[in-house]
């Protein structure tokens, strides 16, 4: 399986990070230093995680040297607008510990004025972000951000960003990805515009990590590959020619989802097959909780 994946900025982006989304204060700190001692050099965080001084804590803490992990956060929503985004990225940097970011991506397609609320949004900005965008384009310049993407964006949001005349393009975009939410579409639409797709929650979350190991067609697999469903469903992933994201705070777990191996391709078919069988459904669409008056996905 590929270890790295590269950007068009030539550069080399590891495929497997350790996420930190929900990994709480006290424990996200030892996780990843489990995680750098098991040989992850990729730390998926963001600035609203409210973990980034633990993250970064952890990461001196550990001895590995900064140029050898790739640091990842991401753009609130209520720092689009252009004069806000210098300092939340100063925020992450300051409370990581660091001085640049290998790469910084904007968390979501919704611009939220600062002292605002989601269904207050700002129309235009989050109807077309190229100003927002133009910003990250200068962080680069400035050296404070080595590449740049997006998160949550759909297939036309996508479109619709990039044709503004940009300097640098989104090089990922991260996503919902599992067994239950396969993005067949995004997936194509990606390798097809360069983008590499990065899948969060890439078990299921919290609320189907047990549903996806249980899979008969992934429990077959572990079985026959002498690996665990997580270790199946991560190297699934992959070999799907994504970035993988998944989140532990479990020592085992950690170790554990890094141990991956190639699927027989019969093998990856079948679960392939299975992942597309069913109806798609996605576990995570904040618009009705953000009394959004639209659909964030749509
Ligand atoms: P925990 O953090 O308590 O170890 P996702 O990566 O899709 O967001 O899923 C995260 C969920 O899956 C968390 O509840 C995490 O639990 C659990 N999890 C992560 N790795 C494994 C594993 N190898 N086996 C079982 N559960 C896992």
């Amino acid at each position: 399986l590929p270890t790295h994946y590269t950007l068009p900025s030539g550069a080399k982006i590891p495929s497997v990070a350790l996420g930190v989304w929900q990994a709480s204060k006290g424990q996200v700190g030892a996780a990843v230093k489990t995680a750098l001692d098991a040989g992850y050099r990729h730390i998926d965080g963001a600035w609203i995680y409210r973990n980034e001084e633990e993250v970064g804590r952890a990461l001196k803490e550990s001895g590995v040297k900064r140029e050898e992990v790739w640091l990842t956060s991401k753009l609130w929503n209520t720092f689009h607008a252009p004069e806000d985004i210098e300092p939340a990225l100063d925020d992450s940097l300051k409370k990581l510990g660091t001085e640049y970011l290998d790469l910084y991506i904007v968390h979501w397609p919704l611009a939220i004025p600062k002292n605002g609320s989601p269904a207050n949004y700002d129309k235009e900005l989050t109807a077309n972000p190229y100003p927002t965008w133009q910003k990250l384009e200068e962080m680069v310049e400035k050296g404070k951000v080595r590449n740049i993407g997006v998160s949550n964006f759909n297939i036309r949001r996508i479109q619709n960003l990039t044709a503004n005349p940009l300097k640098i393009q989104p090089a990922v975009n991260q996503v919902e990805i599992n067994f239950w939410f396969p993005q067949v579409e995004m997936l194509e639409f990606s390798k097809k515009s360069g983008i590499l797709l990065e899948a969060y929650s890439p078990l299921g979350s919290t609320q189907r990590v047990g549903d996806s190991l249980n899979v008969p067609e992934i429990k077959a697999a572990a079985q026959e590959l002498g690996m665990t469903p997580a270790q199946v469903l991560i190297s699934w992933h992959v070999q799907r020619g994504t970035i993988v994201l998944p989140k532990s705070v479990t020592p085992s777990r950690v170790v554990e989802n890094i141990h991956l191996k190639q699927l027989p391709n019969a093998t990856f078919e079948k679960i392939e097959a299975a992942a597309r069988a069913h109806t798609p459904e996605r576990g995570l669409n904040p618009s009705k909780g953000w009394g959004l008056d639209f659909d964030i996905f749509e």
